[in-house]
C-alpha cells in the first residue's frame, strides 16, 4: 500500500475511534481499567462485576471476540464496561487528553516467538513510554503470560523504562484472579506488576510533530 494511503487510513481509523471514545470518557468519572488484547472478554467481565467503582475497557483487534464479550457483559447486567475494535498504539492516540488511565491489563498477549517478530509484541519501550503518557501517576501495568521468554523480555523493558516502576510480588500481589480462555490452555505463567512513575507529562503537555505544509498551501 502506498505510504499517503497507510497514513491515511490511519488517520481516519484514530478519527474514527476518537468519536467513539469521546462520550465513553464524557460519561464517567470512574477511574478507568483498560484490558488491552480482551479477548473473549471473561476477565474484564468479571473484573467490572467486581470492581463497580472502576470503568472498565477492553479492547481486540478481532471482532468476533468483542461482540462475545459484549454478549457477556450485557447479559451480566454491566454498565461499568465497553469493547472496542482497535490496536492499542491507535487507542492511545485517540484517548481524550484529560483521559488517565488507571490500570492496564496485558493477559497472555501474543508472544511472537520468533525473533523477526519481536517487533510485533505489543510491550516494547515506545508502547510504555506511549502509555506512560496516557495513564495517572502510579498507574499499574498487570501482565502476565505463559511465554517465559517474552516474560524475560516484558519485564526487562518495563524495568529499564524511566517510566515505570517494577515491583515486587510482595509490595504488589496480583490484583483479581480469574482464569482466561489462553491461561486455561497454558501449564503454567508469569506475572509482574509496574507502577507508572510520577512526573510524565500528560498527552497535553506533549508538542505535537510539526507537520509539513500541504502542497496547496
Ligand atoms: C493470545 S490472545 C489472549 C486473549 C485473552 N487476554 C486471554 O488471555 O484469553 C491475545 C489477544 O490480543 C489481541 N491483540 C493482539 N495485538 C493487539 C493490539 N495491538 N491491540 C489490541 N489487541 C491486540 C488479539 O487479537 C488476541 O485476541
Amino acid at each position: 500500500m502506498p505510504l499517503e494511503l497507510a497514513q491515511a487510513l490511519t488517520a481516519s481509523r484514530i478519527a474514527d475511534l476518537r468519536a467513539r471514545l469521546a462520550p465513553l470518557f464524557a460519561g464517567t468519572t470512574l477511574p478507568v481499567t483498560l484490558e488491552v488484547g480482551s479477548g473473549h472478554g471473561h476477565y474484564l467481565t468479571a473484573y467490572a462485576q467486581a470492581h463497580p467503582e472502576r470503568f472498565c475497557i477492553g479492547i481486540d483487534l478481532i471482532p468476533d471476540r468483542l461482540e462475545r464479550s459484549a454478549r457477556k457483559s450485557t447479559r451480566a447486567g454491566l454498565s461499568n464496561i465497553a469493547w472496542l475494535h482497535a490496536d492499542v498504539r491507535l487507542f492511545l492516540e485517540a484517548l481524550p487528553d484529560n483521559a488517565h488511565l488507571a490500570e492496564v491489563f496485558i493477559l497472555f498477549s501474543d508472544p511472537w516467538p520468533k525473533r523477526r517478530h519481536w517487533k510485533n509484541r505489543v510491550v516494547q519501550s515506545e508502547f510504555l513510554t506511549a502509555l506512560a503518557t496516557r495513564c495517572a501517576p502510579e498507574a499499574r501495568l498487570c501482565f502476565r503470560t505463559d511465554h517465559a521468554p517474552y516474560f524475560s523480555y516484558a519485564r526487562d523493558i518495563a524495568a529499564e523504562h524511566p517510566d515505570w516502576r517494577l515491583c515486587s510480588e510482595f509490595e504488589e500481589p496480583w490484583p483479581f484472579e480469574l482464569v482466561t480462555v489462553f491461561q486455561q490452555r497454558a501449564d503454567s505463567h508469569q506475572s509482574f506488576i509496574a507502577r507508572r512513575r510520577a512526573g510524565v507529562p500528560p498527552v497535553s503537555a506533549i508538542e505535537p510533530p510539526s507537520t509539513p505544509a500541504s502542497s496547496s498551501e
